[in-house]
């Protein structure tokens, strides 16, 4: 199935604490933003890509894109105040997909199978995203005291990409903002209009590189890889 991809990267990464953002950390000699855009960019159902920075950093995400030679960027859009504002600022600047995938500049490990596959439940179920269960046993806790243990069996980890026909997710942006309603995911602003979002069962391996702990794995997964490809 066909799609265009958003990738987010217009964040602070201010969890990470690296004293810039994390999407121009190096992992292997090469910026976490670069490897997640050629995730899409090798990918031959990406039609094209819709880039999201900041206003400080629109230069340097420029040079990156030509010094990299990745050919599929349509435009470079400058994000918001929040993720949902970022997204939204793509969507209306982009010229309209069937589908759109929304990504984090932040994953740069999601396999094709798992972009595929939310690409194509996207366009027969309207939403659909990347999701793993959740391994702990999480507890609803207030003021320092456990109030409930969530029955695991239901509980899912969303990650991205998140794919969706084109104008649903627009309305349900629309919507959003017409009711100062923030989600901390584009699914959960079609989940408030009452619509279907399809799960897709991803891997560990898709990690939001969040805190400075997260890198120490992203390298071990590079390796990995490498050491695969060499095999
Ligand atoms: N993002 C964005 N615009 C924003 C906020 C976030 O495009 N206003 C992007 C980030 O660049 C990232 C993705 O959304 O790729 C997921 O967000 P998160 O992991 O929270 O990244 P940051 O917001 O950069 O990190 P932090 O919350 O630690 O500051
Ligand atoms: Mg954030």
């Amino acid at each position: 199935m066909d799609y265009k991809a958003i990738v987010l990267a217009a964040g602070q990464g201010k969890r990470m604490n690296a004293g810039f953002n994390k999407q121009l950390i190096k992992l292997n000699a090469i910026p976490l933003i670069v490897h997640s855009l050629r995730l899409f960019e090798q990918d031959t159902c990406c039609k094209g890509i819709i880039l999201v920075v900041s206003e400080e950093e629109r230069e340097t995400m420029q040079h990156l894109v030509q010094s990299f030679t990745l050919k599929k960027i349509e435009q470079i859009v400058i994000g918001g105040k929040e993720r949902q504002d970022s997204v939204y600022a793509a969507l209306e600047a982009m010229e309209p997909p069937t589908i759109v995938l929304i990504h984090d500049g932040a994953r740069p490990f999601v396999s094709q199978k798992v972009i595929h596959a939310v690409a194509a439940e996207a366009a027969k179920q309207g939403g659909a995203i990347a999701a793993v269960p959740v391994k702990d046993t999480i507890k609803k806790v207030t003021e320092g005291t456990v109030c409930e243990t969530v029955q695991r069996t239901q509980l899912w980890a969303a990650q991205t990409p998140q794919g969706f026909q084109y104008d649903l997710i627009v309305n349900a942006h629309q919507q959003a903002r017409a009711a100062n309603a923030l989600g901390t995911d584009d699914a959960s602003l079609l989940e408030r209009q009452g619509k279907r979002v399809a799960i897709v069962e991803s891997d560990y391996l898709n990690i939001k590189l969040t805190t400075a702990e997260d890198l120490l794995f992203a390298e071990t997964i590079i390796r990995t890889k490498e050491n695969r490809e060499h095999d």
